[in-house]
């Protein structure tokens, strides 16, 4: 059967360091649950240059150097996923930011159940389809449709 109201869309997932341990599995089988095909995955630890950069919209707010200290703390998992209407569909599985609201407004999401507060969000999700692009191209480099992997501009540690 074929969905006209949602073609395929990427979106970049990331896995944070402080949900790798203990929760890794079951967000991977909740993500394989929810339908969403995982076309590329790489675990990394960022380097401070590359945290500074993968969140510089944020570079003015007051949790930003905390918000750089604690991605690049231990290794995180790296996702491209891909679903119809990826993008939405991923933020609304993680849901919001801060775990506080989320057990109010969200309780079965995974940052409900897995993230310990606002700066801990135990996951990212890409905010838009544009930011989903960006975010693939810079960790990732450049993927062809098919899911192809080349090497070219993506950030290896
Ligand atoms: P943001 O892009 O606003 O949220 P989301 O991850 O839901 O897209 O914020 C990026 C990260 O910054 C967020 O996952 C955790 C951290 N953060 C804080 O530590 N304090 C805050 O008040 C906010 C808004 C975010």
């Amino acid at each position: 059967e074929i969905n006209f109201f949602f073609p395929k869309q990427q979106t970049l997932a990331i896995i944070k360091p402080d949900a790798m341990e203990e929760h890794r599995e079951e967000i991977l089988g909740e993500i394989r649950a929810g339908g969403f095909s995982i076309t590329q995955l790489k675990e990394m630890v960022l380097s401070r240059d590359l945290a500074e950069e993968f969140y510089s919209q944020h570079r003015d707010k007051p949790f930003y150097s905390q918000l750089v200290d604690f991605m690049c703390r231990g290794p995180c998992m790296m996702l491209v996923l891909t679903k119809e209407n990826a993008v939405e569909e991923w933020r609304s599985m993680m849901g919001p930011t801060d775990p506080k609201l989320a057990q109010k407004t969200a309780p079965g999401s995974l940052r409900a159940r897995f993230a310990s507060d606002i700066l801990h969000s135990a996951l990212h999700g890409s905010s838009s389809q544009q930011h989903a692009q960006e975010n693939i191209r810079f960790l990732f480099g450049d993927i062809t449709s098919e899911g192809d992997l080349t090497s070219d501009g993506a950030h290896d540690p």
